[in-house]
């Protein structure tokens, strides 16, 4: 092959000019703040119509915001619970309505931690995690079935997010490591279920320490406020800031000693669901900076 049809075959530019993912629309649940918002972000200006989901409604709709002074019409605010069923079926009925009756991609990203050890875990504890990563997520990717068994020939991607502790544990998280390796799964099975005659990819991206309010120090006062009012305080008791000249021992389990940015986490995610990724399917992607390796 000479080398100018070389390029032409890889050059994003030239063989997508108008985006990664023109014409194609794609729901992020959690899409309010951190790595959701930075992916609709990011889906937006590779040309994708995006569905900003997300319990915080004021939130959410600043994302879209952001996107829509940029690119009018790109984005739609759908709010609500994804441990709502209701809410999971307005969803996929508003995403399709915005796609022309198509949805392409989804990213189950919504999801918080309530840790604790294990002879300390409540039920209610325990059930919410399982509802939140792996009972949502399914129930969203079996609600948009319709929009994913499809043979139009345009790419269908599903993508889960999971986290470390899933696939190593996690002291403290039992109930969240045991909910982030169930979507691990429920992302093989999607695989094998609609890869034979729909083509549909799913993936699992897996990550590491991201600075969002996830990560921040708990004492900063971050909570969850779920749609039935119960609050759980989220970060990490006794974060403390790293100085300059400290990322060395504060970082010691990380090669690149450093966290990762919602954004670069939002690139992995968007890199996966590209075209450059069309033939990895099923797979878990560890994005961690080279922890755990
Ligand atoms: N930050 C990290 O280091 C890290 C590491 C591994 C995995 N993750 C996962 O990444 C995902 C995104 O987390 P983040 O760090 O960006 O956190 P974040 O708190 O910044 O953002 C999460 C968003 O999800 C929304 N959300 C939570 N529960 C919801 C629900 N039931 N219905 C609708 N929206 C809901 C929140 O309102 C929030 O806007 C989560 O699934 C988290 O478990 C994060």
């Amino acid at each position: 092959m000479a080398p100018q049809d070389r390029l032409a075959q890889v050059s994003s530019h030239l063989n997508f000019p108008r985006g990664l993912f023109h014409n194609q629309t794609a729901i992020i649940t959690g899409a309010g703040q951190g790595i959701g918002a930075e992916t609709a972000r990011l889906f937006a200006n590779e040309g994708a119509k995006v569905v900003v989901a997300d319990v915080d409604d004021e939130k959410a709709n600043a994302v879209a915001k952001s996107i829509n002074d940029i690119a009018p019409n790109r984005a739609i605010v759908v709010s609500g619970d994804v441990t709502n069923a209701s809410y999971i079926n307005t969803l996929v009925q508003k995403a399709a309505e915005f796609g022309d009756g198509k949805i392409h991609i989804i990213v189950n990203n919504a999801g918080f931690a309530w840790d604790g050890v294990i002879h300390k875990i409540t039920d209610k504890q325990w059930d919410t995690m399982l509802a939140v990563h792996n009972t949502a997520p399914f129930k969203l990717v079996r609600a948009a079935a319709p929009y994913f068994r499809v043979k139009d020939k345009e790419p269908r991607v599903i993508i889960q997010i999971s986290s470390t502790s899933g696939i190593h544990g996690n002291a403290g998280q039992a109930n969240y490591a045991l909910a982030k390796a169930g979507v691990v799964g429920l992302t093989k099975t999607i695989a094998k279920e609609w890869g034979p005659q729909f083509g549909v990819r799913a993936n699992t991206i897996a990550f590491g320490y991201i600075t969002t309010r996830l990560t921040a120090a708990k004492e900063n006062g971050a909570t969850y406020v779920a749609s039935d009012g119960t609050k759980v305080a989220l970060g990490i008791p006794g974060r403390k800031e790293v100085k300059a000249g400290d990322e060395a021992k504060a970082y010691a389990e990380i090669p690149l000693r450093r966290p990762g940015s919602p954004e670069e986490a939002a690139r992995a995610i968007v890199a996966v669901a590209s075209p450059w990724f069309s033939y990895v399917n099923g797979e878990t992607i560890e994005v961690t900076g080279g922890r755990n390796i």
